[in-house]
């Protein structure tokens, strides 16, 4: 039973400490760049991806996609997605 209680506390933390990341800009996060924010974020999930592997059409539509995934704030994804635009050529 304690044990129950424990996991679910520590699942509460990730999930507030998730949104702290994801949904609110601090100062330090808004100081963030696109490269920054490309790699602290693009790589949770799968292997970080390369920009040049995508033409920037394909990377505003795929940006979008996984901006619902990685939680990021739209100037967050504009950051990313200007830096994916730079060095994709
Ligand atoms: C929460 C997990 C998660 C995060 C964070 C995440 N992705 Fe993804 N990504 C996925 C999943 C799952 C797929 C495959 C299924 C899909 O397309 O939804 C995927 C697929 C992709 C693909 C397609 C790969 C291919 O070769 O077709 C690209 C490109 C991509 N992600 C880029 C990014 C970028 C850029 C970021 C950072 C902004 C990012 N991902 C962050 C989960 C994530």
């Amino acid at each position: 039973m304690l044990r129950k209680k424990t996991t679910l506390m520590v699942i509460v933390a990730l999930i507030g400490v998730g949104a702290t990341i994801g949904c609110k800009e601090s100062e330090a996060v808004k100081a963030k760049s696109g490269a920054q924010l490309w790699a602290e974020n693009c790589q949770r999930c799968h292997n970080l991806p390369d920009p040049s592997t995508f033409s920037d059409e394909q990377w505003s539509i795929l940006v979008m996609h996984m901006q619902t995934r990685a939680l990021l704030t739209n100037n967050e994804r504009d950051k990313i997605y200007t830096f994916m635009r730079q060095f994709n050529r």
